[in-house]
Parts: C-alpha cells; sequence; structure tokens
C-alpha cells in the first residue's frame, strides 16, 4: 500500500544539460546549451523559480546525440558552488566508482556545499562506455546485484564509525570517514536517489533507496511502479520517495504545444532515434522478465530518451497543473522535467505553472482532510530569475548559443550497444 504525502509540496527538478545536443534528439531550434556559465546561470535561475534539485547525467561516451559531455560529479560541485539553495544529485554507475571513493568525494562536496550534495544511483545500459575501459560488463539482472551492495556501502560510510561490509563486490573492513556529512535536519545523510524501470532496478531500489526515479510514464504506467518498488520497501521496513520524468512543453494554448510538441518530433533525426530504438529494445529482452526500460516505447516516445512526453506536461499551464496534481494523488512527491529552452522555460514554469499547481495541492490536501504545508515551500524571486535570462526569444538571436553544440544530424551518433 503506497502512502500519499498529501501535507508535503511536491517537489521539482531539472536535468542539468551537461551533455551537448539538448534533451531532444531533434534538428528543432533549442536555445540551451551544455557549457558551464549557461549551466551556472540555469542553476541560480531555477533555484529561484522553485526548483528545489538539479540532476546531472552521466555520460562517458557519445551515443544517441550527446557527443560532448561534462562529467557529473565534478560539474554538480561547481554547480553547487554557483548556488546558494539548490541541491545537485550527481548520477554515479557502480561499475565505474569504488564506493568508499565515491562517499568520500561526496563528504567534501558537502562540506563545500554546507549539506547540499545527492547522488543518483544509475546501473547503466551503453555497454561501450564500460567495455571501451576495460571494465567488466555484467549481466542486466547481475548489475543491481552490484548496486544494492554498493548503496549499503554508501550509506554505512555516511552513517557509522568503523564500518565493515562484506560482500560479493565490495570489503569495506573498519572504516571511517572523518569528516562525515554536514548534518542536516531531517537528512540522516546525503539523499540517495535510483534511476531504473525492471522489475530488478523496482526491487533494489525499494530496499535501498531514498527516491526512486523513472522514466516518464503514464499515470496507470507509474502506478506500477510505484507498487512494485512499495512491495520490495515494504519488505524491507523503507519508504522510498517517488520522482517521475517528464518534458514540458507549456503554451498559451493546448494547440499551440501540440504544435511544438509535432514539430519537435517531425525534426527528430530518424536514424538516431531508430539505432537508439532497436538497440535498447533488444537490449530489454536482457532482463529476467523481457521488462527493461523502454520495452514498450514508441518512436515518438524515444525522441526524449527519457520518455518524457509519455508523462503528459504538454497544454496550457492549468492543464500541466492539473496533470502534476492528478500525479501525486498516485503517490509522486518530485517532477524531475526538462525542456527545449531550459532558463526562459524554467522561469515560466514557476511563475505560470507552479502557482496553479500549489493551489491545486492545498485543495487536494483539504479533501483528504489535511492541510499543505506551506512552510515547506521553498523561496522564489521571480524577478531576479526572469533577469538574469541569457538567452533570447526565436528570431532576435542565433539558433544556438555561444559554446552550444548545433542539433545536426552530424552530432547526432547512431552507435549503441545496450546490456
Ligand atoms: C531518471 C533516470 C536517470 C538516469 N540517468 C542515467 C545517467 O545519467 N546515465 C546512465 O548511464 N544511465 C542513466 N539512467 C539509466 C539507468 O541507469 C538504467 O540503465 C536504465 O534505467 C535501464 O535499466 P532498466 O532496464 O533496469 O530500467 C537513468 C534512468 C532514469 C530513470
Amino acid at each position: 500500500m503506497t502512502t500519499i504525502d498529501y501535507a508535503t509540496p511536491l517537489k521539482f527538478a531539472y536535468w542539468v544539460p551537461n551533455v551537448s545536443g539538448g534533451l531532444v534528439v531533434s534538428t528543432i531550434e533549442q536555445r540551451t546549451s551544455w557549457d558551464y556559465d549557461y549551466n551556472a546561470t540555469l542553476a541560480r535561475i531555477a533555484e529561484d523559480s522553485g526548483f528545489e534539485y538539479a540532476l546531472t547525467q552521466t555520460r562517458y561516451a557519445a551515443s544517441y546525440g550527446a557527443d560532448k559531455q561534462h562529467e557529473a560529479t565534478s560539474f554538480s560541485l561547481a554547480l553547487l558552488l554557483a548556488t546558494q539553495r539548490l541541491k545537485v544529485i550527481a548520477a554515479v554507475h557502480p561499475g565505474m566508482w569504488h564506493p568508499g571513493v565515491l562517499a568520500k568525494f561526496i563528504i567534501t562536496a558537502d562540506q563545500l556545499s554546507h549539506g547540499r550534495t545527492a547522488v543518483n544511483i544509475v546501473s547503466g545500459w551503453l555497454k561501450d562506455e564500460f567495455t571501451g575501459f576495460g571494465l567488466p560488463w555484467l549481466e542486466h539482472d547481475e548489475r543491481y546485484v552490484r548496486t544494492e551492495e554498493f548503496i549499503r556501502v554508501l550509506r554505512g560510510l555516511w552513517t557509522e564509525q568503523g564500518y565493515s561490509q562484506s560482500g560479493k563486490y565490495y570489503d569495506i573492513t573498519d572504516f571511517t570517514l572523518n569528516p562525515p556529512p554536514v548534518a542536516v535536519p531531517g537528512r540522516p545523510h546525503p539523499e540517495i536517489f535510483f534511476g531504473g524501470n525492471s522489475t530488478a532496478a523496482q526491487r533494489a531500489a525499494g530496499r535501498t533507496a531514498d527516491w526512486y526515479f523513472s522514466n516518464g510514464r503514464d499515470l496507470e504506467g507509474f502506478k506500477e511502479n510505484i507498487a512494485g518498488v512499495t512491495r520490495a520497501a515494504a519488505e524491507a521496513g523503507r519508504h522510498p520517495r517517488f520522482g517521475l520524468n517528464g518534458f514540458v512543453i507549456a503554451r498559451d494554448s493546448e494547440r499551440e504545444a501540440r504544435e511544438t510538441l509535432r514539430e519537435i518530433v517531425a525534426k527528430a533525426h530518424r536514424p538516431a532515434v531508430e539505432g537508439f530504438a532497436s538497440a535498447v529494445k533488444e537490449a530489454g529482452q536482457a532482463t529476467q522478465d523481457g521488462k527493461g526500460m523502454w520495452e514498450d516505447s514508441t518512436f515518438e516516445d524515444l525522441v526524449q530518451y527519457n520518455d518524457g512526453f509519455r508523462t503528459q506536461l504538454i497544454g496550457t499551464p492549468e492543464q500541466i497543473a492539473e496533470r502534476i496534481v492528478a500525479y501525486k494523488a498516485i503517490g509522486v512527491n518530485l517532477f524531475l522535467t526538462c525542456y527545449l529552452h531550459f532558463q526562459e522555460e524554467i522561469v515560466a514554469f514557476g511563475r505560470d505553472v507552479l502557482p496553479i499547481v500549489r493551489e491545486l495541492e492545498a485543495d487536494l490536501a483539504r479533501q483528504h482532510g489535511t492541510e499543505l504545508d506551506t512552510d515547506l515551500l521553498p523561496a522564489v524571486d521571480l524577478d531576479r530569475a526572469a533577469a538574469a535570462v541569457t538567452t533570447t526569444p526565436a528570431g532576435t538571436a542565433p539558433a544556438t548559443p555561444a559554446g552550444a553544440a548545433p542539433a545536426t544530424p552530424t552530432s547526432i551518433l547512431t552507435e549503441v550497444s545496450a546490456r
């Protein structure tokens, strides 16, 4: 049984565009850059617009777009130092890091940022990144065996002195990390997010993670994920929270928003999307029950590579706010969002969508006999956010800002091999 937290306001995060090409594999104009200056400004804009988290992706090799990438942990630290309140979640692969080294790195970043670090544990899908580095590429479900051990080591080293753990992948003996992470009220250690969709991923997340992150899904689909994670969590006596990816297209009219989606898909880089689709679908069969991430994704879904259109945050601000609160009513606690033009669309989201979300959340709470705890709402400064935007509307600026990799077909590589 999922317990719905009606009183706590929804939290909002955005995908850090730390890889080139934006968050859709399309040649449509994207006023989004992967460079640091754009991203530092974006992080400040987001925290002033009501966003509490940013998620930095981890990618070491070009595939399906993203032919240039900034490393996730170092980039996250830079964003933490550029902001005051934003929590930055760095995605990390267990197979690429020793958990003790990562635990120490994150503690240092936590000290430097006064307790604002978090990690997203991702078990990996891009085989070439591992085999190219000469690292073992484990079979699908076995990757989650290692991931669970990895998370236990992280939590142990962050919370205990003289920590020991012996397992199949890691042996930690009587180890103390000093200093420990910053003591933040209500946070026992840096938060542990977990990204994955398969049954093995849901079980591992339920048993070990603080937050379960999913690719975009419709309401019925995400209910299934929540149920799967909750079952595993209940057996372990845990209560993870739930985050869902969604690509936001908020426009004055629904017609305009749908037209933008149509244009994104019409301008998709077809060979790249089809190459990715066949690789990841074939790979989905590698899971024990054949239910991998992307297993039932359509061509249109995969133009946003984390299935972000499926959440359907597409329409007017009112329609999007209603949709968001419908997800809250089934158990979603956080939205992980992405956009065509990150800076200006995040300001618009904070200005046009969030106030309606808060009203609807307050109604929902009252319908369930409680009140929305407005003391927990993040501070916003929309004027400062709007003034900081460095990109300009279409027609008044070059299609791609300085430093951005244009989303041209040549920048989109099709060679991928998953699982
Ligand atoms: C929200 C979210 C974020 C993710 N971020 C990354 C990432 O930054 N790098 C990466 O290699 N994989 C990332 N993944 C992919 C997962 O690690 C995993 O490989 C993927 O979900 C496929 O595994 P599955 O079939 O077990 O779900 C992410 C997944 C989700 C849901």
